[in-house]
This record gives C-alpha cells, structure tokens and sequence, in this order.
C-alpha cells in the first residue's frame, strides 16, 4: 500500500482535469494590440525586425483593427511615426490636432464608437529631431519644460476621442500636468494610463528601428529606470497614483516580473504589462529557426505575466494568438 497522501499528479492527469485546476487563464478582452501609424494613404509596411507587425496609414490601420475586432481585440494602443521632415528640437508636431495620431484616433472612434478602446502613447521622441523623451537645454533633458508639451500632446489626443491616453517619456510630474490639462477642458473622463515604471532597456531595440526613435547622441538613463532598482519602482507608482494615474504600467515585462508583483501587492489599480518589441522579436527569431515552438512560448510568458498581478497585456503577439485560436 501507498504511503503518499498528497499525490499532486493526480489533478494533472487529463487536460480536462488540468483546465478545471488551472490557477492563471488568458482572455482576448485583456491584451491591447499596438498600432504604428504613419503619414499617407494605402501604406502598410512591414517592420523588418517585428515580424508580422506593420507601419500603416490611418486608412489601412482603420481596416487592420476591423479585422482584429472580429477576432475580440478591444484595445489598441497608437504610436505615430512623423515623416523625418516634421521632427524639430521641441517635437511641437507631436501635438498637432492634424498629426496622424488624432487622426488615426477619430477614424477608429467614428468606425468603432465604443466596441474599442483607443489608447495612446504620449512621448516626444518620435517627434524630436534628437530623438529624446523630452526638451534639451544645455545638454540636458529639461523636466519641467517638457511637462507643457507632453501635457498638449494628450489634450490633442484626447479631443480626438482617446479613450485612455499613456505617457511614457518617464519625467518627474507628467502625471499631474497631463491630468491637470485634460480637467481643464472638460476631457475629465479620458484616463491615463502611465507607464509608471519604464526601465532603461534594451528589449527597446527593434521599437526604436520601427519608430525611427532612437536617441541621436547619449541614451535614457537620465529619465528611465535603471535596470538594477526595484524598490524604486514603489516610488514611482506612488507618484503617478498620487499624481492621477488610471492605471500603472510596468516595462518591459519579462525580467521585471519581482515589479509587477509587487505593484500587484501594494496597489489597488489596474496593473499592465508592455511585453515589449524586443521580447516580441526574440520569440519571433527564435521560433523561425525552430529553437522554440512559439504558441508554448508565449502562452507560457502571458501566464507569468499573469501569475505575477498582471491585468492588462499590451503585446505585439495579440492578433496571431486569436487568429491562431491560441487563447
Ligand atoms: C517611447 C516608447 C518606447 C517604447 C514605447 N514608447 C521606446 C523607448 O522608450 O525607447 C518601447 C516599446 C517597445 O519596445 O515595444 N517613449
Ligand atoms: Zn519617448
């Protein structure tokens, strides 16, 4: 006879059994799919380095989430990517009420009216012709200049019809300027989603290429985190919740694990995770050679996110799960 009371092989006998135990399940309804919009008519590009992922006009992108809707994506999440021409020292095109993110936002708002939620990234360094988050003056990055611009950057978004906008350029007090302008207007129910916690990282990389955004001199250590705190991370969430913020973000995903859970434990608010291009084009690269079967991979990456606190999941991967009947 057995002396083994606890078999804990036993509830993983059968799938049916394993599925009634499982702790972690994915829904289509909890991951946003990112968006590049681009200038023009009829242009879908692909991104080299972000297989499967594209630079599209507003028209072509209004088509994209159509066929993404159909498949239970509810959330996007734009980035606009201006022709080289527009970037300037101060980025002053990034509010622009006729840039292609406010357009982009009113075409999906007038197709899609509520079925979607339209997100947007608010950061200058696609705009800048040096391609930092904020303005510089002597040599440095200037906190509080930057605040009015990034504040005026959410307010053309918002009148355009964001339902959430997210400030990831990583100055001190963006937050609160950012809420502060939308109040005043009246936009009191656009929220903000801050990405609260936004490493210094090179996950960044094939984003950079596909946002043609890469600092011109230097790097982001003066505004993003450094890779080696996480009680930092507190500090910051503190701020933006204090400061207003919807939801916290924590960025990248996969090796800040330890940082969603503990955000997971210290805050009441909706917590997301960018699962960020490079951990996207590492899998991609990976799975072309055979190395790693891709479905696994990544279900077994979005479970972790999930087991750590994660509400949200923003990821490159979105559409080929559902297309893929992964979820
Ligand atoms: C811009 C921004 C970046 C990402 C989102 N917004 C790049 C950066 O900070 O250099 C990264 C997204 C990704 O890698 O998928 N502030
Ligand atoms: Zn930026």
């Amino acid at each position: 006879m057995s002396e083994l009371v606890q078999r804990p092989r036993r509830l993983r006998s059968t799938p049916a059994i394993r599925d009634l135990v499982a702790e972690s399940r994915l829904d289509a309804r909890m991951l946003v799919q990112p968006h590049f919009v681009v200038p023009g008519e009829g242009v879908s590009e692909p991104i080299a380095s972000m297989p499967g992922i594209e630079h599209q006009s507003v028209d072509r992108l209004v088509a994209t989430v159509e066929r993404d809707l159909e498949l239970g994506i509810r959330a996007v999440l734009l980035f606009g990517i201006p022709d080289d021409a527009e970037k300037t020292p101060d980025g002053r095109a990034a509010f622009a009420g006729d840039g292609e993110v406010p357009r982009a936002v009113a075409a999906l708002k007038e197709r899609f009216g509520e079925e979607l939620a339209v997100m947007t990234d608010v950061c200058l360094c696609a705009y800048t012709d040096h391609g930092h988050c904020g303005l510089i003056r002597d040599g440095r990055i200037d906190n509080d200049a930057t605040l009015p611009h990034l504040a005026r950057m959410a307010l053309a978004h918002a009148r355009a019809g964001a339902d959430v906008v997210a400030p990831s350029d990583m100055m001190d007090g963006r937050v609160a300027a950012i809420r502060e302008a939308l109040d005043a207007e009246g936009l009191v129910h656009v929220a903000i989603m801050s990405y609260s916690v936004k490493y210094a990282s090179a996950y960044y990389g094939p984003f950079r290429d596909a946002a043609h955004s890469a600092p011109g001199f230097g790097d982001r250590r003066s505004y993003q985190m450094d890779p080696r705190n996480g009680r930092e991370a507190l500090l910051e969430a503190e701020l933006d919740a204090a400061e207003g913020a919807d939801i916290l973000m924590v960025k990248p995903a996969l090796a800040y694990l330890d940082v969603v859970r503990d955000l997971r434990e210290a805050f009441p608010l909706p917590l997301a995770v960018y699962n960020v291009s490079g951990e996207f084009s590492m899998v991609k690269a990976a799975a072309a050679r055979g190395w790693v079967e891709e479905r696994q991979v990544v279900l077994e990456n979005w479970h972790a996110f999930r087991r750590a606190g994660a509400d949200i999941i923003i990821t490159y991967h979105a559409r080929q799960a559902l297309a893929g009947g992964w979820l």
